[in-house]
């Protein structure tokens, strides 16, 4: 029997309706972009560390999103869930993880959810790699990801493969 309630596009069209955490983050420790080639969809994660009884976890986390709807509701979910994880708990969320409410994915959007571990997994890394160092420039690089243009809309992609594409 056909349940819409139940279906991958209902729960979609749920988690879709009131994304959170979207939009990008000024003050963020670190950012990882990830683009798909097949599809051109492109996410940016951005993380923002704290400190908890003297380890680092993430405090918040962010993400804009060029892309279709079932990613942005994985990167909606992926960003409630990563708050309070540690760097190393969070390098062990798979997308699989991350997609837990909204069911398995139908196989032509497997790739959005490992378009969300990926930009995660550049964001994480980027941290291991910079931490301590300088603070991430996000004005440099929001305008990387989109050049506002008065005159309409210029848009400017810098594409980056995840690590694992199959
Ligand atoms: Fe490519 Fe969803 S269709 S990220």
């Amino acid at each position: 029997m056909d349940n819409p309630d139940d279906s991958f596009e209902a729960k979609l069209q749920d988690a879709i309706a009131n994304p959170k955490n979207m939009g990008e983050m000024p003050d963020a420790d670190s950012i990882g972009t990830v683009g798909s080639a097949d599809c051109g969809d492109m996410l940016r994660m951005f993380l923002k560390f704290t400190d908890k009884d003297g380890k680092k976890v993430i405090d918040r986390a962010s993400f804009q999103s060029f892309g279709c709807q079932t990613a942005i509701a994985i990167a909606s979910m992926a960003t409630e869930m990563l708050k309070g994880k540690s760097i190393s708990d969070a390098q062990k969320l798979s997308a699989e993880d991350m997609t837990t409410d909204l069911g398995p994915l139908p196989p032509v959007k497997i790739h959005c959810g490992q378009m969300v571990e990926g930009a995660l997994r550049s964001a994480l890394n980027e941290e291991e790699k910079d931490h301590h160092s300088n603070p991430v420039d996000t004005n440099t690089l929001a305008s990387s990801l989109v050049t506002p243009s008065p005159k309409g809309g210029k848009i400017k992609i810098n594409i980056t493969q995840p690590e694992n594409t199959p």
